[in-house]
């Protein structure tokens, strides 16, 4: 497993992160497994939210680990908060309270990265500004990043805010592309030239921000996996012949088309499966050329202008 070029941090993170989004549907038995074998590929890096599974994925996790001391160092714990039942919350009484609470359901002292979860329209960075400082001063969270926010939204943060905003965690995988298509269509009359996102993907670049593509096999929000569906036959077969030429799964085609980006980016596998991780790992041993990205991007129903 490749270690991630993270900017203006001394975190030691692999390239790959497992997100903890589905585990607690599963045994604690279950989750010892997944997470160690995670940890046996190389993958030191987890992400948490507050609001999975109510509050269980948080819980389970530490709870299935029988989390200590020794292995509490050899990971990298991020969470995010900020989402609330029929509401988002970026006050600071908010974010210090629901900080406390993953801190107590993942039995640990401090967090590596809190992330805010999703934009609150009714953001006041000054008040994001005094709980970061308050977290980072007591200890209770090293690093700070955001979550689904465009480049505006973050720079408003980043005019109050003293710590450095060092991830943006965002929906992108080979069949969710806007931020890709956009820069790729520059003022083309088509749908593929609007830009969603205010460039986010180039502002990220530009600011240092690390990105963590979040469900990188699923097509839609959260419709279903593309690889092996019959919904994207062209692509499918796109993939597996590049799989069988590099002797890996689709799985990992899927993991390095992301990884072949050069901004660096640190895909989140979301599978509860140990042989999907085991074969997302192995993205990390090879390097897509520019020919096979390109090939994989228009066999997703793409074109070149
Ligand atoms: N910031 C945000 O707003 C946000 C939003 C969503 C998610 N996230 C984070 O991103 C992580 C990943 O998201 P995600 O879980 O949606 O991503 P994902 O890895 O694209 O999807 C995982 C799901 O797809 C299934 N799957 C994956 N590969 C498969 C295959 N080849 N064949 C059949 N099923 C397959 C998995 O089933 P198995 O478990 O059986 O493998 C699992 O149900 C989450 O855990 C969370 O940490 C962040």
């Amino acid at each position: 497993m490749r270690n991630l070029k993270l900017p203006n941090n001394e975190m030691n993170a692999s390239e790959l992160s497992l997100g903890c989004m589905r585990i607690s549907k599963l045994t604690n038995q279950e989750i010892s497994t997944l997470i160690h074998t995670a940890l046996d590929e190389g993958i030191n890096f987890f992400d948490h939210a507050d609001v999975y599974g109510g509050g269980k994925c948080e819980e389970k996790f530490s709870e299935a680990l029988n989390m200590n001391s020794g292995l509490r160092d050899r990971m990298i714990l991020q969470t995010k908060v900020g989402i609330r039942q029929g509401s988002f919350d970026f006050s600071r009484e908010h974010i210090l309270e629901a900080v406390d609470g993953s801190l107590k359901r993942l039995r640990t002292e401090y967090l590596d990265v809190l992330l805010l979860h999703r934009p609150d329209a009714l953001v006041e960075p000054e008040e994001v500004a005094e709980a970061f400082t308050i977290l980072e001063t007591s200890g209770k969270v090293k690093y700070f990043g955001v979550s689904n926010q465009n480049p505006m939204q973050i720079e408003l943060l980043r005019k109050f805010v003293k710590q450095k905003i060092l991830f943006n965690q965002l929906q992108l995988s080979i069949t969710n592309t806007s931020m890709i298509d956009a820069g790729i269509n520059v003022n083309m009359q088509i749908n593929h030239s609007v830009d969603r996102d205010g460039s986010i993907l180039d502002y990220c670049r530009l600011n240092e921000i690390t990105i963590q593509p979040w469900s990188p096999f699923q097509y839609g929000f959260f419709e279903g996996v593309f690889l092996d569906s019959p919904k994207f036959p062209e692509l499918n077969e796109k993939i597996n012949a590049i799989a069988a030429d590099k002797g890996v799964t689709n799985t990992a085609i899927a993991i390095a088309w992301l990884l072949r980006h050069p901004a660096h980016m640190q895909p989140i596998l979301g599978t509860t499966s140990p042989q999907r991780v085991k074969d997302a790992c192995k993205a990390s041993d090879i390097t897509l050329t520019r020919e096979e990205w390109y090939a994989i991007y228009l066999a997703a129903g793409n074109k070149l202008p």
